[in-house]
């Protein structure tokens, strides 16, 4: 798919001042990525939904400077961030190795995120993508042109920045990581999924369940690490490989109860992993446990076609289809039900992914 306003631009080769703007979903890993090899290759392939309402609007300008290499100013909500600007710094001059358009830059860049960072919602995915979205765009400004496709390359871009994000670039159902049952996939970039589903799981649901708002006490990145030599590891990547063919089914089919199964057994494994990794961790808080419990009394009270999922993070992911919107909300308002307060509820769903921005 060629980005749309490709071939509106006149190529040019003045760069002073120009700048681009996306705003970027963050996605939920059905079948997660956890664990990674070499220059960001996922140990296995991962499946995920790319969501709606949580987004990052990134606005990068660029402009030319004396020295070679690329220079990072960052702004979140317009107060700066020398933390995160450094971190952009060194993944631009690693890619201007490569990537001749980003020699003698900088790159000043202000971003907004639609969910509260305090939230302790997952915003790499969002915010790399939005970040990478807006890269292969001035890429395709001063070339005239981005090798190949260009969400391709925003992709392949944004995985180099943190492996979800490759994910984000697409909406829908999306695949990162090369697997025999899904033609065209591969470990560079993330692809949308080549085969239909089934329409019950069309809009699917997702309201995250906030059960803790601190920072989180290891960094996805770190715990990728403790895969190396982690005794599981083996297995576990057999299994993420085996449970994408397995989803597939599902997803095609509309067997609800292999998705929850799957779905709910992946985030599990993922947080078992943790536990058992050495040293071991634990991102679950009392309140997840709680959470998790309370979805599956009230599955086998009600028949309600809801499950849970999980990222590398506290809060609990509440996934189901539309037709149950009504039962859902009865049980998050009901009051023997946790006694959530409603701003610890984020109605989020599958969106149609990112927007290029004026
Ligand atoms: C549990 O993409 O945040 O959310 O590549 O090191 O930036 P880096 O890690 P990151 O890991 C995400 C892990 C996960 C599962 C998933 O999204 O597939």
């Amino acid at each position: 798919m060629k980005n749309p306003e490709a071939n509106s631009k006149e190529p040019t080769t003045c760069t002073s001042d120009i700048q681009s703007r996306w705003r970027s979903p963050s996605n939920i890993a059905l079948v997660k990525y956890w664990g990674k090899k070499g220059p960001q290759i996922p140990a296995n392939p991962s499946l995920s939904i790319t969501l709606s309402a949580c987004y990052t609007e990134t606005l990068v300008n660029m402009q030319e400077i004396d020295s070679p290499d690329p220079e990072v100013e960052f702004y979140l909500d317009g107060q700066p961030q020398p933390a995160f600007a450094e971190r952009l710094r060194k993944f631009c001059v690693d890619l201007a190795r490569e990537k001749e358009f980003l020699r003698y830059k900088r790159l000043v860049v202000h971003s907004h995120n639609t969910f509260p960072h305090s939230a302790g919602i997952a915003s790499s995915a969002s915010g790399m993508s939005a970040f990478c979205l807006c890269l292969a765009s001035l890429e395709e400004k001063i070339t005239g042109d981005v090798k190949g496709d260009f969400f391709r390359e925003a992709s392949q871009l944004a995985r180099r920045a943190s492996g979800s994000a490759s994910r984000s670039v697409y909406g829908g159902y999306v695949v990162w990581g090369e697997h025999p049952d899904v033609p065209g996939s591969s470990d560079d970039f993330a692809i949308p999924v080549p085969w239909d589903i089934h329409p019950l799981f069309h809009g699917l649901n997702d309201w995250i369940v906030v059960c803790d708002r601190g920072e989180k006490a290891v960094s996805s990145r770190a715990g990728h690490s403790l895969m190396e030599g982690h005794p599981f590891a083996r297995e576990r990547f057999n299994q993420a490989f085996r449970n994408i063919s397995v989803l597939r089914l599902a997803l095609q089919s509309g067997d609800w109860s292999a998705f929850a199964f799957l779905t709910e057994h992946e985030a599990l494994t993922l947080h078992a992993m943790m536990l058992t990794s050495r040293p071991w961790f634990m991102l679950m808080k009392p309140q997840t446990l709680l959470v998790l419990e309370g979805v599956r009394k009230f599955r086998e009270q009600t028949g309600t076609q809801i499950c849970f999922t999980l990222d590398a993070g506290p809060n609990v992911h509440l996934l189901f289809p539309d037709s149950e919107l009504h039962h859902v909300n009865e049980l998050l308002m009901s009051r023997d039900w946790l006694n959530l307060s409603p701003e610890n509820i984020i109605r989020d769903k599958e969106g149609t992914g990112p927007i290029k921005l004026s």
